[in-house]
């Protein structure tokens, strides 16, 4: 088979609700750029596309957590993110972005290309509608009177007076709970991806061709999702987030994160390439995607079942998902803060981004888990990248400027040249290494020829050499073939360490391939510095710290109140509430107006949380009230009791609220 010219490169497209620590960057921002940076020294025409992935629940609920719009999430993180791979030197030709119009655009023509060749199979299904609030209503939010007992105020799912389950076409008088109006019956579709079909059609027989071009691991998660046998799933959402759905009668809905994320490639490549075409429907593109292994299925069965079925689509051939890192023995975690994070190395270590490529290549999860520790990026570090590489550039350079007065000795003869071929079979090595996706033994191999040259070195001892008789000139071969070596590393490790490869290639004026003799040498400068031990403490502290930040927010709380006796607890009357209105109050920021529904009658309660919640949210709501609270005039407005809320120390609010809905009034105590 011939190698392909023209190569089509994607790494997942992080989500932006937070920023990339060295998971993301050790499951598929390193391996990428390694392969990418790698195939265009071969001079292979490459397009390495990404971007942030801005849809999704994750990036709603983030948003409604801090009390901001899903917008202001996204827009932070991209710039976050984009910032850290720019710094780290990740050299991605778009960095695109899942909420741009051109990704809407594309991923609306995408759906649509499939809706309009009958792929989807629809369901329609009718549902209660609210025509005020302008949204269908889940099954909480509409009440009505019961058809078992008859009570007025059941709701669409059960009767919490006789506990019969109920659905909202059963009761009698139905009514929103969000706007109280008559909610109309109303059809709503899902638009599902019959994967079974697509499995029987295509899937099963496509994916048996990858048996041996995919990784053991990928191709048996595969198979393993095969065999249990797809089943339709919906491409379909009712949510407000994401990318409409272009169909009639999909208003208000939006298109399954899963579906338009991957299409973010196609989108990134369209922003840049008029003839993006080419990168995407031409046969003669490979395409290669780069993943964590969370997101084998989505690439192997879902996108793939995506493209067959658009049918203007090249399918990918190579899908090298990584497996996990771990972090000091430790699952990574964004929400326990149990992480390296990229811009915060950057920032810890500066110039010191290839050390971090080295060490995360190093140890990369390419099979199976691997872990990340610091003792071990120190020794790495300090043993292989300060005492191999560093040390055997620096000597070379040093020799060569006492031996050689600053220039590229000659060697006419070609003596020792056995060495450099030695090292020139290790280099096709290297390449055949990468081009299967193994690069923690393409770096080993690249380390080797340090060690190569360091050895040759230490058996030819120009240092003795330049005693004997005609030393001078075999101190010369010795180190025209040393830096012929150096040059050769420089050349190879470019994927690997960019930076290093950079810092060689000025120092030895490196052009072509071979240097030539009597060509200017720089003044040494050194490669690495030893990683000390304080800088190692200071990140696991850092851990530390962040690890016993749970801790410290227990620690931050109020002392408990003294002792009361139990009569005067029972003084409380406690009930379980429900907000059946709610609104802002003039002239007070912090103050919302509700009409809360405690079972015996209605009471106005004013509550200083309108920085926390928004009105319309609060409809339906149930907290506990505290009903016997003396009533206290705010802004012209008499409060009738108390809403309990739990407050943590970040000044977070939530409602005591019952386990489950419960009837208004219901006593607690
Ligand atoms: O798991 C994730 O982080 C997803 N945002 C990856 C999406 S990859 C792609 F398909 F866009
Ligand atoms: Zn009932």
């Amino acid at each position: 088979m011939t190698q392909p010219q023209r190569h089509l490169v994607t790494c997942a497209l992080p989500y932006a609700n937070g920023p990339l620590h060295i998971g993301h960057i050790a499951g598929c921002f390193l391996p990428s750029d390694i392969y990418v940076r790698h195939l265009r020294s071969m001079g292979k025409d490459v397009l390495f596309v990404c971007g942030t992935d801005e849809h999704g629940v994750p990036i709603t609920l983030k948003a409604a957590n801090e009390g901001i719009t899903p917008q202001d999430v996204v827009d932070k993180n991209y710039d976050i993110i984009k910032r850290s791979l720019e710094e780290w030197g990740v050299k991605f030709d778009n960095f695109s972005r899942t909420t741009r119009p051109i990704h809407h655009e594309t991923a609306s023509d995408f759906f649509r290309t499939l809706y309009d060749k009958n792929v989807f199979s629809e369901q329609v299904t009718e549902q209660f509608y609210d025509e005020k609030a302008d949204q269908f209503l889940a099954d909480r939010y509409i009440t009505g009177e019961c058809p078992n007992c008859g009570f007025a105020e059941a709701y669409g799912d059960q009767c919490e007076n006789c506990g019969t389950t109920l659905s909202p076409k059963e009761l009698i008088n139905p009514k929103s709970a969000l706007t109280g109006n008559v909610p109309v019956k109303k059809e709503t579709r899902n638009w599902f991806l019959p994967l079974d079909k697509l499995q029987s059609e295509f899937l099963n027989d496509w994916v048996a061709t990858k048996k041996e071009v995919w990784k053991p691991h990928v191709f048996g998660q595969c198979m393993s999702w095969l065999n249990d046998g797809l089943k339709p799933r919906a491409m379909t959402r009712d949510l407000n987030w994401g990318v409409p759905v272009p169909v009639e009668g999909a208003e208000g809905k939006v298109m399954y994160v899963w579906f338009d994320a991957p299409i973010g490639y196609i989108s990134a490549t369209k922003e840049i390439r008029d003839d993006w075409k080419d990168w995407w429907q031409n046969p003669e593109t490979e395409m290669t995607h780069f993943l964590g292994k969370d997101n084998i299925v989505f690439h192997t069965i879902i996108f793939p079942a995506m493209l067959h079925a658009h049918g203007d689509y090249n399918l990918p051939t190579h899908v090298p998902a990584n497996e996990f890192l771990n972090l000091e023995g430790q699952k990574l975690s964004t929400s326990r803060n149990h992480a390296v994070w990229l811009h915060e190395y950057l920032e810890d270590f500066p110039g010191k981004e290839d050390e971090l490529r080295y060490v995360l290549t190093s140890i990369m999860p390419e099979s199976k888990d691997s872990d990340f520790s610091w003792s071990d990026f120190q020794a790495r570090v300090n043993n292989e990248l300060v005492a191999i590489v560093g040390n055997w550039v620096n000597r070379v350079m040093v020799l060569s400027h006492k031996f050689c007065d600053g220039v590229v000795p000659a060697n006419e003869d070609r003596a020792d040249y056995t060495v450099i071929e030695e090292v020139d079979a290790v280099v096709k090595r290297v390449d055949a290494l990468v081009e299967k996706f193994s690069f923690r033994e393409a770096l080993t191999e690249t380390i080797n020829i340090a060690r190569t040259g360091n050895k040759y070195l230490q058996d030819t001892a120009p240092w003795h050499a330049i005693k004997e008789e005609g030393g001078q000139k075999r101190v010369e071969e010795i180190l025209n073939v040393s830096l012929q070596l150096v040059a050769r590393f420089a050349k190879v490790c470019e994927a690997f360490l960019p930076n290093t490869s950079q810092k060689i290639s000025a120092m030895v004026h490196l052009s072509g391939a071979e240097l030539k003799a009597g060509g200017p040498l720089e003044k040494p400068s050194l490669l690495f510095e030893k990683i000390e031990d304080e800088q190692i403490q200071n990140q696991l502290d850092k851990l530390e710290a962040q690890a016993s930040a749970n801790q410290d927010v227990r620690e931050k709380l109020e002392p408990i109140k003294p002792t009361i006796t139990f009569d005067d607890f029972t003084k409380l009357d406690l009930r379980v509430g429900t907000i059946v209105e709610a609104q802002k109050v003039k002239k007070a920021d912090k103050l919302l107006q509700l009409l809360v529904d405690i079972g015996l009658e209605k009471r106005t309660i004013l509550s200083g949380i309108a920085q926390h919640f928004s009105p319309e949210d609060l409809i339906g709501k149930q907290a506990v009230v505290v009903t016997n609270l003396a009533p206290r005039k705010m802004r012209g407005v008499e409060s009738n009791g108390m809403l309990l809320m739990a407050e943590n120390t970040e000044g977070e609010l939530v409602f005591v609220s019952p386990e489950k809905e419960f009837l208004p009034g219901a006593i607690v105590r």
